[in-house]
């Protein structure tokens, strides 16, 4: 992908990784409107750098994606990017006794109707531009299943698909690359900003703008951490690593 002089819409750029590659994003010699319902959050990050934009956007409501779109064609026509970013995470309780599906309802609204739903809203305004990018963030997730996020790792899963499609669908037209990040530092999560054996989201950051910037830009932006779990499928070890990774599993 291009590396600077890009406009580049991005979801969720109030916090976590979006609030660092939006701010990396723009030290690279971009201009960037960050997105999402938290205005406060989104002026925070966009504090002392004049070329990050703060947009309100509610991803789970398709009147807000609609006046978004608008917004973004009638202030700026000439954006170029889409990095879908945004989105929650729920632990859903035992799968082996009926449960509220409101929580995995909630999830799929915003984590899977939400950028699809976005994409289909801007995907005119990317076909038109030169050097068009659309960066959908999955997680390791999508490849081995967390059995307490089963939703959201499904979610994950389908994001990864259908990625897979918009690249195949748009080659040579928008360059579609994922980002599938592993469990991280952030506030994704209750207490998950302490976890120790997460990875530091500043050198997650450091390590994707590294990959974003090579020529040509991977179609998949993985990191060594996530890599075990990428390789599950093609090594064909997905029973024991599901086990490895949900070792809670027996008692559940
Ligand atoms: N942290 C991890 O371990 C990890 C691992 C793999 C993948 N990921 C993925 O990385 C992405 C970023 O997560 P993060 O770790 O940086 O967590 P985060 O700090 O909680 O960031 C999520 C962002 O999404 C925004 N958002 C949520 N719902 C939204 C909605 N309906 N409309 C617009 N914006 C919405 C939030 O802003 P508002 O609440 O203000 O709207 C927030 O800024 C997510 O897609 C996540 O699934 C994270």
């Amino acid at each position: 992908m291009k590396n600077s002089g890009n406009t580049i819409i991005l979801t969720g750029g109030g916090s976590g990784i979006g609030r660092l590659i939006a701010r990396r994003l723009h030290d690279a010699g971009n201009t960037v409107i960050i997105a999402s319902r938290n205005m406060d959050a989104l002026a925070e990050t966009a504090e002392g750098y004049a070329n990050i934009h703060t947009l309100e956007l509610d991803q789970t409501d398709p009147v807000s994606i609609d006046a978004f779109a608008k917004r973004i064609a009638d202030d700026f026509p000439q954006a170029n990017m889409l990095i879908n970013n945004a989105g929650i995470m729920r632990m859903e309780g035992s799968l082996a006794a009926k449960r509220d599906l409101a929580d995995a309802e909630e999830s799929v609204t915003n984590n899977l109707l939400g950028p699809i739903r976005l994409t289909n809203a801007l995907i005119d305004q990317l076909v038109a531009q030169p050097n068009a990018a659309l960066i959908n963030v999955t997680s390791g997730l999508a490849f081995v299943p967390l059995v307490l996020a089963p939703t959201y790792s499904a979610i994950k899963a389908g994001i990864h698909n259908y990625t897979v499609s918009l690249r195949a669908v748009l080659k040579d037209r928008v360059e579609v690359i994922e980002i599938a990040p592993p469990a991280l530092r952030t506030t994704l999560t209750p207490g998950q900003e302490n976890n120790e054996r997460f990875m530091d989201p500043e050198l997650f950051v450091d390590q994707v703008m590294d990959l974003l910037q090579r020529d040509p830009t991977p179609a998949e932006v993985l990191v060594e951490e996530v890599d075990y779990m990428r390789r599950t499928e093609k090594e064909d070890r997905l029973e024991e690593t599901v086990a490895g990774i949900n070792p809670f599993l027996a008692n559940f």
